[in-house]
């Protein structure tokens, strides 16, 4: 198993460029599973999550081709296979967006059911609710979820919680379905919105989403299409943490700035000199050491769940005292335990972390838990005095493409090793 040394010390300095988002890959490759021919999705991230969806669609028989260029066909009329076995949904939750596509498409799945992550429980009660409530016959039998049904009705939903996949597996299942459906308190979350636009490409009837109310008027059948992935917003965070964590100076291109309003306010309150364009943002630190900021997770467009981790890194190193509540995720914290290891001083109550910057913090091996917090530890590691060696790094290959090379080319000392 491979694991990145990085010696800190270095300000980053330079440009990088960013890779389609990898939580609207996902859906959009499931969601091709409803077209009735070839559909052929662009600016796809070179990830394990996405070879992993490959490898889910093409045990059902999809037939799947990737080029050069990461582009990624898909032809689904040769599904033959509706389930998604055990083995690759306890790799990748996000197994579960095949959910609603093959009820929808099909008539029938059998899905494993995800089981307990590393951040928190993590249910799918509000995606099987929704199927359920458009028609589908839906029972828990062996681990799985087995769903039966004939054309799905359209209905009004209204979701528990705001939730990202169960809202675009709904969203999905209601775009093939007789009538019309109505998502309310759906996430409106920009893969969401990048996932809606894809859907309508295909001849989906869609309005609403990026709002909190969601309206699919469904259609007999959707056709292949042609669609190019948005650029990954938490990619993008998180290369602006690199630059600002280390007093550096960063452009990150082929961006969308829009979807970074939350981030960008705190990287400026931490001290961050923004300037932004159409598709980049730039930071500079001047050299200056970040300012202690406090951060609260909640649904897009507040301060999303997967930058916490990052600015908790940040703030170890700040000056002042900086709070992070999170509030999507009951267990997203490890990443502060591996922190300590390097001498963050970090105090954890219940969902608060509060976190005293230091001058420097010094170097240590540590583990990563998850894919965020796998990047915030690269990022402490930064600016760890001596070389950092971070454990277990296959989580981040899941959401991060080619993350030393990309931080090598804005200066920093990281290398991959095999352990
Ligand atoms: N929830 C339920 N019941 C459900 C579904 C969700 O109670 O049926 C709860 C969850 O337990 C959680 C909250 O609702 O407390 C929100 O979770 P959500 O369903 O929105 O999360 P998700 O759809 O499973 C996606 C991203 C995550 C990201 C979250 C929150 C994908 C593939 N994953 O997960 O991304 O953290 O939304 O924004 O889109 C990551 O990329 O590292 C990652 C974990």
């Amino acid at each position: 198993m491979d694991k990145l040394q990085i010696q800190g010390g270095a300000a980053l300095e330079g440009e990088v460029r960013i890779s389609g988002a990898k939580n609207a890959t996902l859906p959009i490759l499931a969601g091709a599973l409803l077209a009735d021919g070839p559909v052929i999705v662009a600016n796809v991230p070179h990830l394990k999550d996405v070879t992993t969806t490959v490898e889910l669609l093409g045990g059902m028989g999809a037939t799947v081709t990737i080029d050069e260029r990461m582009r990624i066909e898909v032809d689904p009329t040769t599904v033959r296979d509706f389930s998604a076995p055990y083995e690759l949904v306890k790799t990748m939750r996000a197994s579960i967006l095949v959910l609603g596509p093959l009820v929808a498409r099909y008539g029938r799945a059998d899905v494993s059911l995800p089981g307990g992550c590393a951040i928190g429980a993590r249910p799918v009660n509000i995606h099987v609710a929704g199927l359920q409530a458009l028609g589908a016959d839906i029972t828990i039998d062996g681990g799985y979820i087995r769903a039966r049904a004939g054309r799905l009705r359209g209905a009004r939903l209204v979701l528990d919680t705001v939730t990202v996949t169960g809202t675009e597996n709904l969203m999905m299942a209601a775009a093939l379905a007789q009538g019309e459906t109505v998502i309310e308190n759906a996430a409106r979350e920009p893969e969401v919105v990048d996932l809606a636009n894809f859907l309508i490409a295909m001849g989906a009837k869609i309005r609403g989403a990026g709002t909190d109310k969601i309206v699919v008027e469904g259609v007999e059948r959707l056709s292949g299409t042609t669609y190019e992935v948005l650029p990954d917003r938490i990619e993008s965070g998180t290369y602006l943490v690199a630059g600002a964590i280390t007093g550096g100076h960063v452009r990150i291109k082929n961006t969308r700035p829009d979807h970074l309003d939350a981030v960008l306010v705190k990287l400026h309150e931490a001290g961050a000199e923004i300037g932004v364009g159409e598709n980049w943002v730039e930071l500079n630190m001047h050299g200056r050491r970040p300012r202690a900021i406090d951060v609260r997770t909640a649904p897009y467009p507040a301060f999303p769940t997967d930058m916490q981790a990052q600015f908790a890194a940040l703030n170890t190193v700040a000056e002042g005292v900086g709070t992070i509540i999170e509030t999507i995720f009951e267990n997203r914290f490890m990443h502060m335990l591996e922190m300590r290891r390097l001498g963050a001083e970090i105090r954890l109550e219940g969902n608060t972390a509060i976190i005293h910057g230091v001058q420097r913090l010094k170097a240590a091996p540590v583990m990563a838990t998850d894919l965020r917090a796998s990047a915030s530890l690269v990022l402490a590691g930064l600016v760890a005095q001596g070389r950092t060696e971070v454990e277990r790094i296959y989580h981040i290959d899941r959401g991060y493409e080619a993350i030393e090379e990309k931080l090598s080319q804005l200066g920093a000392q990281i290398k991959r090793v095999p352990n």
